[in-house]
């Protein structure tokens, strides 16, 4: 199954690509999580996204798309994948279909995760993630059993550079400007599936879980 989790910034798109990847058994493939993995280990690649992310703005599509033809090419995608956070923007779609076209696969589907903006701000002030797995949680909705703490590794919990009130702001009129469009160019390849994306998260995993094309 190869999908790829669409939605505003804080749309649960890291929360539900997770589970789904542990469903389906195919990895979950997270742009953002490469490039924050990237600046942790000081790679080239990370010093030179590092600016463009704590902005909340979009790292260069070259950039992007040499890190992303690199990860589909490893053994463990042989059976399928879950991209989250690519493609971005409309250059990054077409490199992504060339890439797929040069394999000889082809996507299954495209899900949407719709929130509103009021609801994207209150989740994303809350959320902390993992510095060792990027496991995503909320001190109120999604909270670890132990504050501070990953449920899933034992790793340290942590607040995104990029969740201050500022950075937010910015990513979400990024979002509408430079990736919203994708909405256009997947309905038009009969792809996109758009889900409601609030409720609880078992909730949304449902809607999702009967959406997958051939009702796996
Ligand atoms: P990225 O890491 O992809 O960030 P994003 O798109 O802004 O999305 P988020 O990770 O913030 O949100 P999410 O949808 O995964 O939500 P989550 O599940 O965590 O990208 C970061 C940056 O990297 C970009 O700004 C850009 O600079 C760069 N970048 C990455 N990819 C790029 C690309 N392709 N091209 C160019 N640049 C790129 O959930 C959010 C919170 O809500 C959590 O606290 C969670 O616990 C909580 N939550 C989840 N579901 C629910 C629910 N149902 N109810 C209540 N709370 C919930
Ligand atoms: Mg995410
Ligand atoms: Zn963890």
């Amino acid at each position: 199954m190869r999908l790829v989790m669409f939605g505003a910034p804080g749309a649960g798109k890291g929360t539900q690509a997770k589970r789904l990847s542990e469903h389906l058994g195919v990895p979950h493939i997270s742009t953002g999580d490469m490039l924050r993995e990237n600046i942790e280990q000081r790679t080239e690649l990370g010093r030179a996204a590092r600016s463009y992310m704590d902005r909340g703005e979009l790292v260069p599509d070259d950039i992007i798309n040499g890190m992303v033809r690199v990860r589909l090419e490893e053994s463990d995608c042989e059976h399928g994948f879950i991209l989250d956070g690519y493609p971005r923007t409309i250059p990054q779609a077409e490199a992504l279909d060339r890439m797929l076209g040069e394999m000889g696969i082809e996507l299954d589907a495209v899900f949407d995760l719709e929130v509103p903006d009021e609801e994207i701000v209150r989740r994303l002030s809350g959320r902390r993630v993992c510095r060792q797995c990027g496991a995503s949680y909320h001190v109120v909705f999604n909270p670890p059993k132990q504050p501070g703490v990953c449920d899933v590794c034992g790793g340290q919990l942590y607040q995104r550079e990029d969740d201050t009130e500022e950075a937010v702001l910015n990513r979400i009129a990024v979002y509408k400007r430079k990736t919203k469009p994708l909405l256009e160019y997947y309905t038009r390849r009969g792809l996109m599936r758009t889900v409601d994306g609030t409720g609880s998260i078992d909730e949304i995993f449902g809607r999702l879980l009967g959406l997958l094309p051939g009702g796996k």
